[in-house]
């Protein structure tokens, strides 16, 4: 029998229900003619976007290794090829369409390819109705709440031939039971909590990904420890906003505690992002500075300068607010490196408060600042705002923007020069083999002549040049 497709419905995605989230457990359930479905057989992910998804990557490719798939570099010898998209903007989505037009090709030399599309773009409606219309080549559509459902859903799609859509509108379990196979041997990601209830007006992110649900702390701190053990040397706490982990649970645990924690379980490293402004603790900054182990760098995303913008938006804070903040963080963590997400011409900004936003950049002093031009997303409060600002004017600040933001990162690398700093080894560089990259605790990548760095390794390297983007040096002795 052909199963009725279930199809991902915004207005429902946007309701939230009150209470606790249910924790999944039971073990993992593969269907038994599937057990060994991938031998032989290869599958390729390309992920876009966010680490929330590249996190979600790593589950997706322990499922299919489940399957006995396995991994494959080049897209065009695939027997599984699976799309992990991003909604946040347009262009992201563009990408997207251009990928799934190409690999129609693909499908018609191999028809036995399985082609997988998933991720925040497809729980949007027009996005699956697109597909359904436009992409046959397409045979597997799935949302971000069921990827537990794979194995099942491929099952279908292998014998019914049939396309199978199952995007489900509501997130439901916290699941702690799936599979994870990791991209890297020393760096991990750790899904903290999952969904947004900001509802920032821009954004399509608490739609894609549903209500905020927190992981227990026990189970974050065992994945930790586990990693501890395995010699990981660096872990990414990951939450669309963290602060607001713990908020939903009933256990008078927050952010601050979980991460004073986190930093004693024995990793060299540990990060976390993404912070809002809004619900940024003093606790929180009194255990970044105490703890060793938290890493010196803080994503902090400003949006905009203007506190008209901001309230439009629906930030919840002002820029002087803002800069309290900043303050309050750099006088207990003076070397405290800062990046921030500028959004460039939301509906009707005017050339003043773009303005303020280029003032802040100046006080503040970014180390890195990721900007974007303002993108409408359907279903969204701000999508239905009138835009009285043309294009060319949004590219035209973006482009002031960037020049800012360039000079900022250049003043920064250059004051790294002649310093000492401690690198957390990626490899050899692809292009050539003898010089070796990683980055600071400061989240600076560092190009540098290696001695004795192993990949994994945290090693030493004295600065001797820098360009915006990249810090060159030479090891030396730790
Ligand atoms: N248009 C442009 N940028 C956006 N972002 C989120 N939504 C949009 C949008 N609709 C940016 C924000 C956020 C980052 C992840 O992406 O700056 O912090
Ligand atoms: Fe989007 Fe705002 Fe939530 Fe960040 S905090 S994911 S920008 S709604």
């Amino acid at each position: 029998m052909i199963k009725p497709y279930v199809l991902p419905d915004l207005k429902q995605a946007q309701r939230r229900q009150k209470g606790e989230t249910p924790i999944e457990r039971t073990l993992f359930d593969i269907p038994e003619v599937l057990r060994t479905a991938g031998k032989g057989k290869t599958y390729f992910i390309r992920t876009y976007g966010c680490q929330a998804n590249e996190r979600d990557s790593e589950t997706l490719r322990g499922i299919l290794e489940a399957m006995a798939f396995t991994s494959i570099e080049s897209m065009e010898d695939a027997d599984v090829i699976l799309l992990n998209t991003c909604a946040i903007r347009e262009n992201a989505e563009n990408k997207v369409f251009g990928e799934i037009g190409q690999i129609k090709r693909l499908k018609q030399t191999n028809p036995d390819l399985l082609f997988m599309v998933g991720g925040c773009m497809t729980q949007e409606e027009h996005v699956v109705n697109r597909i359904l219309a436009k992409h046959p080549q397409v045979d597997v559509i799935f949302g971000t709440h069921n990827l537990h459902r794979i194995p099942q859903l491929m099952l279908q799609a292998y014998y019914s031939k049939e396309r199978v859509v199952e995007v489900f509108s509501k997130e439901g379990e916290v699941y702690e039971n799936l599979p994870v196979s990791r991209n890297s041997l020393s760096k991990a990601w750790v899904n903290i909590m999952y969904g947004c209830d900001k509802f920032c007006t821009y954004c399509i992110v608490p739609y894609t990904r549903g209500k905020e649900r927190s992981r227990l702390p026990e189970d974050i701190l065992c994945e930790v420890r586990e990693l501890a053990y395995q010699g990981y040397q660096e872990v990414t706490l990951l939450g669309q906003n963290v602060n607001a982990y713990g908020k939903d649970l009933d256990l008078k645990v927050d952010f601050a505690d979980l991460l004073a924690q986190v930093a004693q379980c024995g990793i060299p490293r540990v990060r976390f992002m993404t912070s809002h402004p809004w619900d940024f603790t003093d606790k929180m900054i009194e255990v970044m500075a105490t703890q060793p182990t938290i890493m010196p760098f803080l994503h902090l995303p400003l949006q905009s300068g203007n506190d008209a913008v901001l309230k439009i938006m629906g930030r919840r804070y002002t820029a002087d607010a803002y800069l309290d903040l900043v303050n309050r963080l750099r006088t207990r963590m003076p070397h405290l490196a800062l990046s921030t997400d500028i959004i460039v011409g939301f509906p009707n900004e005017t050339e003043e408060q773009f303005e303020d936003t280029l003032r802040i950049l100046e006080k503040v002093r970014y180390d890195n600042v990721y900007s974007f031009i303002y993108s409408a997303r359907e279903s969204t409060p701000a999508a239905k705002m009138e835009d009285n600002v043309p294009q060319d004017v949004k590219e035209a600040r973006l482009k002031r923007l960037n020049a800012v933001i360039g000079a900022h990162a250049l003043e920064k690398a250059k004051a790294m020069v002649g310093q000492t700093v401690s690198v957390l080894v990626d490899g050899p560089s692809k292009k050539n083999p003898a010089i070796y990259s990683g980055y600071t605790d400061t989240n600076k990548l560092v190009n540098f002549v290696p001695t004795t760095a192993q990949t994994g390794q945290i090693v030493h390297v004295l600065i001797e040049s820098a360009r915006t983007w990249t810090l060159q040096g030479k090891q030396v002795a730790n």
